[in-house]
């Protein structure tokens, strides 16, 4: 059967009115590692869900799925109700735009100023016209306390200015969903607060589906309504965070924050 022809996934109306990811028998291999397995899950609209694990457990693999950085090579992905995997192309391109992500290592364009990093996409993905990108960004500038910085270039600016230049460039495509990927761990330690207070602010104040990979215990505590433990390619369990962090059932997840908390 060809993409294009490929029937639309058969979703239950009362399952679909809340799930906005949903990952279904999902499987990664790199050579012959599988990275993930089988692996199923979903997150309901407006919810924000923390995945937590060992490293190389495949935790960016999935963001990086659900990002069309990488393909699946089974299984299936749907957001929003349309398949982002396996779809054609130009539905690939219509559902990627629902997602944003932020990386651990912010990678801002270096040679455009701060507001032409936020501008950019909007323009030539959505195609806002410039003027009307420039106002978006500037009122996410002073969102994320950067208002003065428009004409700076993003190497002038500490890394905890150019993370939070890298939430507002996701911000500014009005995603449904916002994938955050350990987006504190490159920074100075005296920079961790202030990017975890905006993000901790954006989860108050937006509707926007989150998706996060952190190894911040406290910060996933406050924020997520689900943690999902993963190891092995998949999910072993998964709980609110007061369930997880105090009384988790499994002995690997207890080992596990054991070792990071
Ligand atoms: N492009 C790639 N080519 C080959 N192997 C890869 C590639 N990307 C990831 N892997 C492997 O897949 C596994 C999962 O990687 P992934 O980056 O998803 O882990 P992670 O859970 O995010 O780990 P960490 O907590 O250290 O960031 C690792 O064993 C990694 O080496
Ligand atoms: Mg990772």
């Amino acid at each position: 059967m060809s993409l294009e022809t490929l029937p639309e996934p058969e979703i239950d109306p009362e399952r679909s009115a809340t799930e906005l990811i949903r990952l279904e028998q999902v499987t990664k291999r790199f050579g012959d590692h599988t990275v993930l397995d089988r692996l199923d899950f979903s997150v309901d609209a407006g919810k924000h869900v923390t995945l937590i694990g060992p490293s190389g457990s495949g935790k960016t693999t999935i963001l990086r799925l659900l990002m069309t950085l990488a393909k699946p090579d089974e299984g299936t992905i749907t957001v929003a109700g349309q398949r982002l995997y396996p779809a054609p192309e130009k539905q690939v391109r219509e559902v990627r735009k629902k997602i944003g992500m932020v990386f651990q290592q912010f990678n801002l364009f270096p040679n455009m100023s701060v507001l032409r990093n936020i501008t950019e996409a909007p323009v030539t993905v959505l195609g806002l016209d410039r003027d009307e990108a420039e106002a978006r960004a500037r009122e996410l500038l002073d969102l994320v306390g950067l208002a003065d910085k428009c004409d700076a270039r993003p190497t002038r600016l500490s890394g905890g200015q150019q993370q939070r230049v890298a939430i507002a460039r996701a911000l500014a495509m009005r995603p449904q969903v916002l994938l955050l990927d350990e987006v504190t761990s490159a920074l100075d330690p005296e920079l961790v607060a202030g990017v975890l207070d905006l993000l901790r602010d954006i989860a108050r104040s937006t509707d926007i589906t989150m998706l996060c990979v952190t190894h911040e215990m406290n910060f996933a505590r406050d924020i997520s309504d689900q943690v999902l433990m993963f190891d092995s390619g998949r999910v072993i369990e998964s709980g609110t965070p007061e369930k997880i962090f105090s009384d988790p059932e499994k002995d690997r997840t207890r080992e596990f924050l054991g070792a990071v908390l």
